[in-house]
Formats: C-alpha cells, structure tokens, sequence
C-alpha cells in the first residue's frame, strides 16, 4: 500500500498541518522563506507529524487543533535536521531536489535550519504543555548528541554493532519516539499508554534509519530522491559494513576498513561485493524486522481503530519502502 492511502484516515489532520507549516514558516527575510519554501514543496513523507495524529487520535484525543501544531513542530525540527545534515554530509540530493547547501551555500542552509528550529520552539510555546516542551527539549538535545556522535564515528572501522545502534538511536529514532509519545501526552493517555506509545516510535525508528542504511547503498535515486554511496563516501560505519567486515574474509573485512577509513568512494563497487557475498543487506533488514515486529507488539494497549491500524501499518511501511 502507498503511503497516502496509509494515510487517508488522518488525510484532513495532515491538509491541517500542512497549512500550518505554511503559515508559520513565513519570515521577513526573503531567503529564509525562499529555502524554508523550497525544501517543504519538494515534499517528504511526513511520516513524524502523522506519527503525531496518529497517536493522538488513537488514544481520542479531545482537541486536533494541539496535535496538529505538534504535528508540526515535529516536522520543522526534522526539516531543519535535514537542512544541518546535508551540509554534514556533503549530500548534494535531498527529495529528488538539490540539496540547499548546494543551490544557496552551506551557510545558508545552516542558518535557515536554525530558523526552522528555533521557529519550532516558539510553536511549542503555543502548544503550552509543560511535559511536551520537556520531551522536545531532550528530543533535540539527543538528536544533536547524535549527530555529534556520528561524526566522531566517521572513518573508524572500528565502531562496532552496539554503537552503530545508539547513533541511529540518538540521530532518528528519539524523533519518532516524541512524535509517537506526544500525541500520546496531548491525548491525556495513561502512563502505561504513554510508555508504549514511546516504546513504538522508538522502535519503528530504529527500524526506519536500518533501512535508510539500507536504501543508501541498494536504492534506486530516481526513486529515492536522494544519492547513493553517499555513506560510504562519508566513512559512515552503518551496519551493512559492520555485518560485512564481521562476516567476510580478512581480504574483505580490510578492503572495507581501508575505504571507510579512506573515504573511499572509488571502491563502491568492490565494497558492494563484499556487502553482497556476506548477506549484509538481508542481516540489516532482519534486525529493521525485528524492531518493527517490537513496535507493532507495543500497539496492544490501544483500543481498535483505523488509527490503530494505520500505526501497525507503518510499522511494515518502514520496512518494505523504496524512498
Ligand atoms: C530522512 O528522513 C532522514 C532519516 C532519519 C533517515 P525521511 O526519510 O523521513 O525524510 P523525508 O522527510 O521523507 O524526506
Ligand atoms: C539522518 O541520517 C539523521 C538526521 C537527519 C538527524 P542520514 O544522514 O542517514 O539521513 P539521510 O540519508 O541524509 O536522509
Ligand atoms: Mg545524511
Ligand atoms: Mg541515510
């Protein structure tokens, strides 16, 4: 199923939020409405803020209009992730668009993105709930942690499963938790709820940035909208070379040390190989399996609805999308 017929149930809420991303992006300075303009018409799933309505509607939640400007916070922080990313890793692809970095300058990508962010805090103000604020304020705490992290991890072939699991916990999947968790919150769920919802969008975005890992070097950019090898060329130690250096010969595991630790772009097809032969791809894909079976375990508490099932949904979403 495509993601927009995933989406229907909550079609109105994400039309909802749309306009109020719209609204609020906008800004005296023309760049910024420039960039801010062109990254949100390029699209994107839109998957944190329907995270966001999703759980907020499953656990009823007496108000849209509370969900849906957290709905889109949500998406303003991940979009200004996104605009710092891009310049951290030298991406020149983003939605089947160039990246800003590249059509305005690393600088002004950098500062829009902080527009973005700081555009998001004062929404969160708006939405005026302590506990909220104080979950996305640890949220992007832990994201930039995250990031940091990653890039201490970049070239060293020594970084190993476990510390590859808590980078894309920090960098992606305490997004989804939040988004998960607040709608959670708005809807005035119990805390046995409130806990499940947060242990769900953990789990699914553990499950969607294995899979990005994934898509980064088997995707089709056409479809993707973004480049390929581009963590490789980074020196990202992301778990299909960690599986692969693990399971392959000593020749494999040293050609793989030698182009992460190199930057090693030139060797992608060799790499590619050794990736291939020691099945790293489907290891990859069966842990992304076993964290969405995790997330979609988590949705017991919730009564049946539509909503319910959109979020058990995405939880398989996540693991067969090409983009
Ligand atoms: C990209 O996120 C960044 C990751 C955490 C992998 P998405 O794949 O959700 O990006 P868009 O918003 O749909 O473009
Ligand atoms: C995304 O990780 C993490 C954040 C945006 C915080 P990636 O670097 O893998 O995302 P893409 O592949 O550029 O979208
Ligand atoms: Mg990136
Ligand atoms: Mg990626």
């Amino acid at each position: 199923m495509d993601l927009k017929t995933l989406l229907a149930p909550i079609a109105d809420d994400m039309l909802g939020m749309d306009q109020i991303i719209r609204a609020r992006l906008s800004s005296e300075v023309a760049l910024i409405n420039e960039i801010g303009g062109y990254i949100v018409a390029a699209g994107g799933k839109r998957l944190r803020p329907a995270l966001v309505m999703l759980a907020a509607r499953a656990l009823n939640a007496p108000s849209v209009e509370e969900p849906r400007l957290l709905a889109a916070v949500m998406e303003f922080i991940h979009t200004s992730t996104l605009l710092h990313d891009d310049v951290v890793d030298h991406s020149d692809l983003r939605r089947g668009r160039r990246t800003a970095n590249v059509q305005w300058g690393n600088e002004a990508a950098v500062l829009s993105g902080d527009f973005l962010y700081s555009r998001s805090f004062q929404m969160m103000v708006d939405v005026g709930r302590m506990p909220v604020m104080q979950l996305m304020a640890d949220t992007t705490n832990a994201i930039a942690e995250g990031e940091v992290l990653q890039l201490l991890n970049a070239g060293d072939p020594d970084v190993d499963e476990r510390r590859y699991l808590r980078v894309i916990e920090l960098k992606t999947a305490v997004l989804f938790r939040a988004a998960a968790q607040g709608g959670a919150i708005l809807a005035g769920a119990t805390p046995a709820q409130e806990q499940a919802m947060a242990r769900y969008g953990h789990d699914l975005g553990m499950a969607f940035q294995l899979i990005d890992d994934v898509l980064d070097y088997t995707a089709d950019p056409e479809v993707s909208g973004k480049a390929v090898g581009n963590d490789l060329a980074e020196g990202k130690p992301t778990l299909p070379l960690i599986h692969a250096m693990r399971a392959g010969t000593p020749e494999q595991a040293a050609l793989i040390r030698a182009a992460l630790s190199g930057g090693g772009l030139p060797q992608l097809d060799e790499v590619l190989k050794a990736v291939d032969a020691t099945d790293a791809i489907p290891y990859t894909r069966a842990l992304a399996e076993t964290y969405s079976l995790s997330a979609t375990a988590a949705l017991g508490v919730l009564p049946d609805s539509p909503y319910k099932k959109t979020l058990h949904d995405l939880a398989g979403f996540a693991l067969t999308r090409a983009s």
